[in-house]
């Protein structure tokens, strides 16, 4: 297994261009199980994640071609409803082939998926809107069997006890394409990722409207035809550049960035006293002035994203003052905290907040990376500590980020790879 090393202390400058968007990306290449025909997918970033559903579609009877960044996705006649275990419990986002596989063969048999460290994460509402399409579900040997004479359309309720579910959405929205009338989703999730599966959905020949909103409709079709369709950029891989170019105090030109798709993220570090510049496809970022601590608070789309909390505490960890982050999402998303600690941050956790009180300079140290995005946290903890840090368990990174390394390198980071 290898691990990142970094020597800390170098400002970050230059250009970096930002890869297709992970959350966007698995559903769509889920959904092209609503069709036998031939989809193109383009701007498919390449991460241990992307590989897997690709995976998972083969073992489902897709022919699948890669090349460069984009995937060419066939049907081979041979297809199949059972999404097996092995390769669901890998991965969360596996269990959006439940929609389309309901929606195309009116079965599907789709393993659970297993636990998470970022939080408790229930399918409940997966469940609910499937079962209000008219479907049958029982739960067998930890796979949810699910089978249907015909879908129905409906309206529904989606919202749950931390609001909307962007894969619950994602999966009903998907099913929901080829029922019979009309459903309504409403405390839908109004995610860009959910917005973008919509629009290829609709390439497809399906009848969405609302996407974007708490509100999507779709009206039922009897099937639909193939598609070709570009992803959107990765906002979490945007954001977290926008926060190495802050915590290097460095000036980085970052491209392939749709910035109406960070509104929130990058209101807070204005606030905090970025200096962050926008044109059409790109945003450029700098330090003016010194930082100062912020408050932040996670929430659904548009508000701050979760997906963003780890990277922006370890910024607030070298920012003097107190900062107070709640993760109102996965309340139990902290596990970069200690890490953070043992490279010297005051980071103190009370239930689902952190208080950051912010210290002039982090040290490197071994760490150990436990999920994505507290693994990108760590790494940014390194680009700006002195001395060396060593990042274990990178493979969480690699499920996320596409050559993320290399693109620190392009930036002037001493960064490399070594094996454990
Ligand atoms: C998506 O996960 C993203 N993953 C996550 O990104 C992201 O953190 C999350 O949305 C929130 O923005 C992908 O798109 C592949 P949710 P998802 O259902 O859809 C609760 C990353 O780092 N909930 O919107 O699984 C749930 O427990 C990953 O890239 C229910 O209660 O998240 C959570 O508290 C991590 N019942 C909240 O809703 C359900 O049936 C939001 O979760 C489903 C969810």
């Amino acid at each position: 297994m290898d691990n990142l090393v970094i020597e800390g202390g170098k400002r970050l400058t230059g250009e970096v261009t930002v890869s297709g968007a992970k959350n966007s990306v698995l559903p769509i290449m889920a959904a092209t199980l609503l069709t036998d025909e031939t989809c193109i997918i383009k701007g498919v970033p390449i991460l241990r994640d992307t590989n897997t559903m690709l995976r998972i579609l083969r073992s489902l009877g897709k022919g699948v071609e890669m090349s460069r960044d984009t995937v060419n996705i066939t049907s081979t006649r041979n297809n199949k409803t059972f999404a097996d275990y092995k390769l669901v419990s890998t991965m969360r986002a596996s269990f959006c082939v439940l929609g389309p596989l309901l929606g195309k063969f009116k079965k599907a048999e789709v393993s659970l998926p297993g636990g998470c460290v970022i939080g408790i994460r229930p399918v409940d509402l997966h469940l609910k809107g499937i079962k209000a399409l008219g479907a049958d579900i029982s739960i067998v040997s930890g796979y949810v069997v699910a089978k249907a004479k015909q879908l129905k359309g409906t309206t529904m309720y989606l919202g749950g006890i931390c609001g909307s579910s962007v894969l619950a959405t994602d999966n009903v929205m998907m099913a929901a394409t080829l029922a019979k009338g009309k459903t309504v989703i409403e405390s839908a999730a109004c995610e860009p990722e959910v917005a973008d599966l919509a629009n290829f959905l609709i390439k497809m020949g399906a009848k969405i409207k609302g996407h974007g909103t708490p509100i999507i409709e779709i009206e039922g079709v009897k099937q639909l035809h193939g598609a070709i369709h570009n992803i959107i950029p990765d906002r979490i891989e945007a954001g977290t550049f926008i926060v190495a170019a802050l915590i290097t105090k460095g000036d980085i030109l970052i491209k392939n960035v749709c910035h109406a798709h960070l509104g929130a993220l990058i209101d807070k570090l204005q606030e905090a006293g970025a200096y962050i510049t926008k044109t059409d496809s790109s945003v450029r970022v700098r330090l003016k002035r010194n930082l100062k601590p912020v408050n932040v608070t996670t929430l659904p789309y548009p508000g701050f994203p979760t997906d963003m909390q780890a990277q922006v505490m370890s910024l607030m960890s070298v920012t003097p003052g107190i900062s107070l982050i709640t993760e109102k999402i996965y309340p139990d998303r902290f596990m970069h905290v200690a890490e953070l600690n043992r490279m010297g941050a005051r980071i103190q956790r009370e239930g689902a907040h952190a208080i950051v009180e912010g210290t002039k300079q982090l040290s490197g140290a071994p760490v150990m990376a436990s999920d994505l995005r507290a693994s990108a946290s760590l790494v940014l903890a390194g680009l700006a500590a002195q001395g060396k840090t060593t990042v274990a368990r990178i493979y969480h990174l690699e499920r996320g980020y596409e050559n993320l390394e290399q693109k620190f390198l392009t930036l002037g980071a001493r960064i490399w790879r070594k094996k454990e």
